[in-house]
């Protein structure tokens, strides 16, 4: 069975040349005293590998970690839903998270992946509707951080959301709390939301997570200045860049930088660009929350604690939360 994505309201923002809005950023980015670039741009296609292939480094213990979560408690997690729930998961990408839940909700509804890339929520829909022949599958092509509707009908005490993946640290703690308030509207009142987030621990646990000896996390961040240089028409010496990342216990969040290695400049749609030795490009940042920070986050945004499941070495949180 092939399944059609419902297309909802189309942003202002994707009438924007996507190719002209990555050069602003850059330059808006490479502009500032501290310069930054966004994280969202990491994920071209040999992005999104070398992703897959950090979650399977021995020191990434978070993709891992939450599996084990969702399989040892999934009973416990499913019983947290309503009865004949309609589940909606938050930039689905792939489906591996959610069947581990699905296994413990025979009785769901319908599964409602919200995902920006038309062709891969198609792909993964049809792959789940064979391995879940009973269960409806209604996609959403659609950006789930701006506002965008569901499927007719679906709404309020029987909905619940699922955001795995700790995709939540990615976000700065005020933009954080406005994107559960965000899901709490699209899901309407009474409503259930699972998700995943990754834990304050040990720095040097921290640390390695994001600086594994195979390189993968380095070849992730550098992979960056490749992506620019191949679709801005740029001239970053990649190898002159280096891998940094650290704890900012402060701010509670992992930072992830690439440094000059010389005194260098870089040309960028017609710009030029000067770095200092030692000097950084901020690219990441990974918050880390206990859980109490995490619930006062989310009691901010709307949403009141129902139960929380972490691993035995308190790794990795999954909580239930209820919409007020
Ligand atoms: C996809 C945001 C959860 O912060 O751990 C992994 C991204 N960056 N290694 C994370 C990431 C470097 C990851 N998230």
């Amino acid at each position: 069975m092939t399944i059609n994505p419902v297309f909802t309201n189309a942003s202002p923002l994707a009438s924007v040349d996507p190719e002209r809005q990555f050069l602003a950023d850059v330059v808006e980015g490479l502009s500032a005293r501290q310069k930054y670039l966004s994280a969202k741009y990491f994920y071209d296609a040999a992005g999104s590998d070398l992703f897959e292939a950090i979650t399977r480094q021995p020191e990434y213990y978070p993709t891992r970690t939450e599996l084990g979560i969702l399989d040892a408690d999934g009973p416990a997690i499913a019983s947290a839903l309503p009865r004949r729930a309609d589940l909606v998961e938050f930039g689905s990408g792939s489906t591996v998270k959610v069947r581990r839940l699905l296994r413990h909700l025979p009785d769901l509804a319908a599964y409602v992946p919200v995902d920006v890339s038309e062709s891969f929520l198609r792909s993964e829909a049809d792959a789940l509707a064979i391995d879940f022949p009973h269960l409806g599958i209604e996609p959403v092509a659609a950006d789930f951080t701006r506002p965008f509707t569901l499927p007719d009908g679906l709404c309020g005490q029987s909905v619940a959301g699922f955001f795995p993946g700790s995709t939540i640290g990615n976000f700065e703690p005020p933009q954080a709390a406005d994107l559960l308030a965000h899901f709490g509207r699209v899901l309407g009142r009474g409503a259930t939301l699972i998700v995943g987030v990754d834990l304050v621990k040990d720095v040097d646990i921290l640390e390695a997570a994001y600086d594994d000896t195979a390189g993968v996390t380095a070849a992730f961040n550098l992979n960056l200045l490749t992506r620019i240089n191949r679709e801005l028409g740029a001239d970053f010496a990649v190898a002159r860049f280096a891998h940094r990342t650290f704890f900012n216990p402060r701010a509670s969040r992992i930072e992830m930088h690439l440094v000059s290695l010389d005194d260098q400049s870089v040309a960028i749609g017609g710009q030029t660009f000067s770095f200092t030795k030692g000097e950084s490009i901020h690219t990441e940042n990974s918050y880390k929350y206990t859980v109490a920070t995490f619930r006062d986050l989310a009691a901010e945004a709307g949403w009141e604690p129902v139960s929380v499941w972490t691993d035995a070495d308190a790794l990795f949180s999954v909580h239930a939360l209820r919409r007020r």
